[in-house]
């Protein structure tokens, strides 16, 4: 009996312990658990704050543009005299941003231009909607390059993320061959490992283009590349233009503190305004890098190794209203409008680049790259419709490679005289019946 009792009090001894040792383990247990979900769930909180704060900016940008979201959406489609194969690869990232959510930089060119995109999406880190000019066999090639740089490149993840490709070729200068499936284009075959790259395999004279002497419709490819845009700003660069950069973050917060700055759409109650933010362009010397930020820019303006764009072959071209005051301006932080002028007396020959909702006229199809005034007779119809153009601070775009001189021998030289003639008798008469007269107005 006794011997009974002793053995039951061990076993309960026995089975006390466990039961501490049990809960102990229980609490730790507990506890790492605890502080593990709180970790997690502060990480998340964070994220969604910061997530909710870009999310704010372009929800309260969206209400105050009025602006809608839209898909990008493949269309096989006639352009004129040319087949259109508009957001025919499309940004991953692009393909569903909202109208308020970045701007679009829209720009053209045929695939000897692929080498300033990784640069351009880079520094833009944003939309960009590129329409490719790629008749007969031009087209091959232009596919074989979109494959390259959507696999091959450091940059291509950015390029997968961002760039949307639109082709067009005239209906007289057809590929012998189109990818008709989703398949068949994400099937082209690429080869990383080759030691050329396909859109510098060959050289201008090779191109279907050049021997088949077909002139570049430079405002074709403008004006697909803007139409094709999904967001409700966008902005129109020839494709060696680099962009600085933050420029779309730094312009919608100017935007929401200054509210007046939104272009009035003309609802009835207030008149339409015609409004555009220009930015001033550079150029560098052929071995200097591009600079990444305005102090760079500064410096190099003052040994020479940067000019503002074009200042030896048509200065008054770029010069932007306010330089003086664009150049002392030290505080790079806040964007800010620097002048506002019109197109008109000294900035009369003014062929500016800006962002835009969208709105302004569309670039006369009738003019070519080789033809030049390409962009000037489109800010030739702005200044008859009363432009305001808004000079943008700290933003700016640099041009490379090179900077340009005037060059006697250029082979466009003979398609300037035509392209000035048809100007004259044919488009600015019809721009004065669409648009009115001002003698103050210069193409
Ligand atoms: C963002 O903020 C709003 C209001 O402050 C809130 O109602 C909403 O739930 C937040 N969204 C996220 C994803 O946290
Ligand atoms: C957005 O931000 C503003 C100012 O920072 C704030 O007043 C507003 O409540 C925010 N709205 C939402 C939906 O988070
Ligand atoms: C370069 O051009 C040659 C001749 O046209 C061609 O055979 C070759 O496949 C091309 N290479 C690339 C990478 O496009
Ligand atoms: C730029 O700053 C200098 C020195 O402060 C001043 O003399 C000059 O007038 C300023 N120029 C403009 C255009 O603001």
């Amino acid at each position: 009996m006794i011997l009974n009792s002793l053995v039951l009090k061990r076993y309960f001894e026995v089975f006390f312990l466990v039961f501490l040792l049990c809960c102990s383990c229980f609490l730790v247990l507990n506890n790492v658990l605890n502080s593990s979900q709180l970790a997690t769930f502060k990480r998340e909180e964070a994220a969604k704050v910061s997530k909710n704060f870009t999310n704010n900016i372009s929800q309260r940008l969206k209400v105050l543009l009025g602006c809608q979201d839209r898909p990008l959406i493949f269309e096989k489609r006639q352009y004129g005299n040319y087949w259109l194969l508009k957001n025919f690869i499309r940004g991953r990232l692009s393909e569903k941003i909202g109208c308020s959510e970045a701007i679009t930089y829209c720009t053209n060119g045929d695939y000897t231009f692929f080498d300033n995109l990784p640069e351009v999406v880079k520094r833009w880190f944003a939309p960009v909607s590129f329409a490719i000019f790629a008749p007969g066999y031009d087209f091959k090639i232009a596919m074989d390059s979109i494959q390259y740089v959507r696999n091959c490149l450091k940059e291509s993840q950015l390029i997968q993320k961002y760039v949307t490709f639109h082709i067009y070729f005239p209906s007289r200068h057809m590929p012998d061959y189109l990818p008709i499936t989703e398949e068949e284009i994400d099937n082209w075959p690429y080869d990383c490992q080759s030691s050329v790259k396909p859109y510098e395999n060959s050289t201008r004279a090779d191109m279907y283009k050049t021997k088949n002497k077909l002139l570049y419709p430079i405002n074709v490819g403008r004006n697909i590349a803007r139409e094709a845009a999904n967001t409700h700003f966008v902005f129109v660069c020839d494709i060696e233009l680099f962009p600085s950069k933050n420029l779309i973050k730094q312009f919608f917060r100017m935007l929401l503190h200054n509210k007046a700055l939104i272009p009035s759409r003309g609802n009835g109650e207030e008149e339409e305004e015609y409004r555009v933010f220009p930015v001033p362009v550079f150029e560098v010397a052929k071995t200097s890098s591009v600079p990444e930020n305005k102090a760079e820019l500064l410096k190099m303006l003052k040994v020479d190794l940067a000019i503002p764009f074009h200042k030896f072959t048509c200065k008054n071209c770029h010069m932007v209203p306010g330089y003086g005051k664009w150049l002392n301006r030290t505080n790079v932080n806040t964007m800010e409008i620097i002048a506002v002028s019109k197109r008109e007396g000294k900035f009369a020959s003014w062929e500016p680049f800006y962002i835009s909702d969208n709105r302004e006229p569309m670039f006369d199809e009738r003019v070519t790259w080789e033809g030049q005034s390409n962009k000037r007779i489109q800010n030739y119809a702005m200044c008859l419709l009363g432009f305001k153009y808004h000079v943008l601070h700290p933003a700016f775009l640099v041009h490379t490679p090179g900077i340009k001189r005037v060059n006697l021998k250029d082979p466009r030289l003979k398609y300037v005289a035509p392209t000035n003639a048809l100007i004259r008798k044919k488009i600015i008469p019809e721009y004065h019946i669409l648009y009115g007269k001002n003698t103050n107005c210069r193409v």
